[in-house]
């Protein structure tokens, strides 16, 4: 039977993408947010860098930009929420309209080019939360909270942007994600060649001991899908070299898989959603791979079931998260995610989810078994 989502979706898709998100937003600050179920099983939790993970799902960056709804966004059955990308100054980004969605093909593409209030509301937001007066908030969050930061536009020199980020945000984090790979960005990409981001890792490993006192927050590096197996080997040295605690696969695509309509496709900008699902797959089990599961990996790109979810696992990621798919199944997804991966887990007869990670990858699970991080 059809959900009331599903019945009122087509109606909210007369509304403009970009205006339906921020009425969602709204809605949610205000306390409007439709009751969500959090599933509870051991199964489903993980201890990952010290943190807690009530179950895999997390929200993905870029829907609360502003760290505006964290609280609500936990009410939704995520087990973490990464709020941002959050920049040092406030930006418009770029022109509208700059997000579309394709509800045939569940895809969405966007160019909104890191528009956000900046680091000083974002922090004024987060410190709100976190003093749990927020409405319906709490002053225990059910979850982690992950911070993803990136650099303005206008920023020639990266690791000022970063390093200001860091010192500014990283006390208040559970764990920071280094966004290098949102296609929207001019030069923002460049940064996943080997020599800017060892200057760059290093840069900022030096930063956040500085900042983040005898707690520094895990440092999460966040990447395109968009390369060649030799770059991948490459970058996967660097994390490596720099001892980052986790790697996030992937942002959007700037390819086009076939299949798209002709409209839809034609516009500039990074590609999410069902159509980004194998590329992802395919990234988190060559980084899996080449890492020897020694990074634990965040694994992101056109999950909207319990099987898409429990393929990236399998291909080697601890954690997942989903942008797209709460645009096209509404706000129950992650629980009915969570209920399905649960049921999966078990019918395969595993105790925890984390004896499922990289097992269709075929690594000698002795010598990847650092995967949660602990
Ligand atoms: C509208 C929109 C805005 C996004 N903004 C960001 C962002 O600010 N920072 C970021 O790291 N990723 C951003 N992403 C990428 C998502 O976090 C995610 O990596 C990607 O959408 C793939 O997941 P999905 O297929 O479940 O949406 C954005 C995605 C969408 C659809």
């Amino acid at each position: 039977m059809p959900d009331f989502y599903q019945l009122t979706r087509p109606l909210l898709f007369r509304i403009d993408p970009e205006r339906a998100h921020s009425m969602t937003i709204k809605a949610m600050k205000a306390g409007l947010s439709p009751p969500g179920k959090t599933l509870k099983d051991p199964i489903l939790e993980q201890t990952i860098w010290g943190l807690r993970f009530p179950n895999p799902l997390g929200m993905a960056a870029g829907f609360d930009k502003n760290a505006e709804v964290i609280g609500p966004t936990f009410g939704l059955g995520f087990g973490f929420v990464e709020a941002g990308t959050v920049t040092p100054k406030p930006q418009h980004g770029n022109p509208k309209p700059r997000l579309f969605r394709d509800p045939v093909n569940e895809a969405v593409i966007n160019r909104m080019g890191f528009s956000g209030h900046g680091m000083n509301a974002f922090k004024a937001n987060l410190e709100k939360f976190l003093a749990g007066k927020t409405s319906g908030g709490s002053s225990r969050p059910p979850g982690v909270i992950g911070i993803n930061i990136g650099m303005n536009k206008s920023q020639k020199d990266p690791a000022k942007d970063y390093g200001v980020l860091i010192r500014m945000l990283g006390p208040m984090a559970d764990y920071l994600t280094i966004n290098i790979s949102s296609p929207n960005t001019p030069g923002l990409r460049d940064l996943q060649a080997k020599e800017p981001l060892t200057e760059l890792l290093g840069a900022m490993m030096e930063e956040r001991k500085k900042s983040c006192g005898n707690h520094p927050p895990p440092l999460l590096v966040k990447l395109a899908p968009d390369m060649e197996e030799e770059q991948r080997g490459e970058i996967a040295a660097t994390l490596l070299n720099a001892k980052v605690d986790g790697i996030i696969l992937t942002n959007t695509t700037l390819a086009r898989p076939e299949g798209l309509p002709a409209r839809f496709a034609s516009q500039p900008g990074g590609l999410s959603g069902k159509p980004l699902k194998d590329m992802s797959t395919q990234a988190i089990k060559s980084f899996y791979r080449l890492t020897k599961g020694k990074i634990p990996i965040i694994g992101v790109g056109g999950i909207s079931s319990g099987r898409d979810a429990y393929d990236k696992i399998k291909a080697g990621a601890s954690l997942l998260q989903l942008y797209s798919a709460l645009v096209f199944k509404g706000p129950t997804v992650a629980h009915s995610i969570n209920e399905e991966l649960l049921m999966l887990l078990k019918a395969d007869g595993h105790g925890n989810i984390a004896d499922a990670i990289g097992t269709g990858v075929g690594l000698n699970k002795k010598s990847s078994k650092a995967a949660n991080g602990s």
